[in-house]
């Protein structure tokens, strides 16, 4: 069971090649995306249903794709459930370090430390496991360096035997000894790396804003989850994927729809920010609102375009414009060539 909206990449990491499956727990909007008891008391009755066996729960904290790290009172529920299941429960927790406001990040093992006793008595030291990796919080996906962190025997064994297949290599090892040795380079290196994700996230949400378009608040990560609802042309996944088409060919960002992450309402989409300079990001922001003015004068009544012929047609200017104005606009080419 996983919390949704899981990253998209479970599916394909988890489950094509163990044969496992993951079971959404639906979270909606009305209150945030937030897991609650009913969710994964429903995603728990689903998978009996389907005579599943049932393993554990699978959360992202903070969320991917949703951006928000899992408050401590969301935490502490999820550790009561799978205490009463007596299952397991995995935190991936490879965004910890990018958590720019408050409330920060708070890892499971925390919440664990805070009940020690009780935690011992539901054994619940050996069913809770925490992933982590250097690919977000340092920037580095390229160096495939990951750490479980188990108190559980038999998974300690069976990472420990399957490491074999996924060693770091000698030169990886002897650079990141001196990076991550040196604790004041470190300090700097996450208060600043949170400082340029805020500032980005910031900009996204005030850009986002400007053209009309709602996110969730959030907190963490390197994307938005963005509700672009209103600019599909049916509420369903298949107008989700209509829209999902435009804005990745006819206005070139590349964004995650919902459906990915195995939401459940349509229209959301995941945008990421972190990985793109400023000035990027200001014309993703002008295509996007090229975009949004479009799709609102199609949206406008039939009768109110026709009663307002031509000359109405022409109050979209923005729209009408965009095209030609993105070519007359210096070092156009090159951001061609970054679509
Ligand atoms: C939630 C989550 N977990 C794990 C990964 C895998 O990261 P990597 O294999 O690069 O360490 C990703 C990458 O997108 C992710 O978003």
């Amino acid at each position: 069971m996983a919390n949704l909206a899981y990253a998209c990449r479970f599916d394909r990491d988890l489950k094509w090649r163990t044969g496992a499956e993951i079971v959404p727990v639906h979270c909606t909007s009305a209150n945030g995306f937030r897991v609650t008891r009913s969710a994964l008391d429903d995603a728990y009755r689903r998978a009996q249903k389907r005579r599943l066996r049932i393993k554990g729960v699978l959360i992202t904290n903070p969320s991917n794709p949703l951006g928000t790290a899992v408050p401590r009172a969301d935490l502490e529920m999820i550790v009561d459930f799978v205490a009463a299941k007596g299952i397991h429960l995995v935190s991936d927790e490879i965004y910890s370090g990018t958590a720019f406001s408050e409330p920060g990040f708070v890892s499971v093992l925390e919440v664990l430390a805070a009940r020690a006793p009780l935690a011992a008595d539901y054994a619940l030291d050996d069913r809770v496991h925490v992933v982590y990796s250097l690919s977000k919080d340092l920037g580095l996906p390229g160096f495939r360096v990951g750490a479980i962190y188990s108190s559980n025997a038999a998974v300690v064994s069976a990472a420990t035997k399957m490491s074999s297949f996924g060693l770091v290599s000698s030169q990886t090892q002897y650079l990141l000894a001196a990076l991550l040795g040196d604790k004041d380079f470190t300090r700097r290196y996450l208060a600043e790396n949170k400082r340029r994700i805020k500032e980005r996230h910031d900009q996204l949400v005030d850009g986002l804003k400007e053209i009309g378009i709602a996110c969730l608040e959030s907190n963490a990560g390197l994307f938005c989850w963005v509700n672009m609802s209103h600019l599909m042309h049916a509420r369903s996944f298949e107008g989700e994927m209509t829209l999902w088409k435009k804005v990745v060919f006819d206005v070139g960002l590349n964004i995650s729809p919902g459906s990915s992450c195995h939401c459940s309402e349509p229209g959301w989409f995941r945008v990421c920010f972190a990985n793109m300079s400023a000035k990027t990001l200001d014309v993703a922001m002008q295509r996007l609102g090229g975009f949004v003015q479009t799709s609102s004068c199609k949206a406008a009544p039939a009768a109110l375009r026709r009663a307002a012929g031509p000359a109405r047609s022409m109050s979209c200017p923005l729209a009408m414009n965009m095209k030609w104005a993105l070519r007359l606009t210096p070092g156009f080419a090159d951001r061609k060539a970054e679509r």
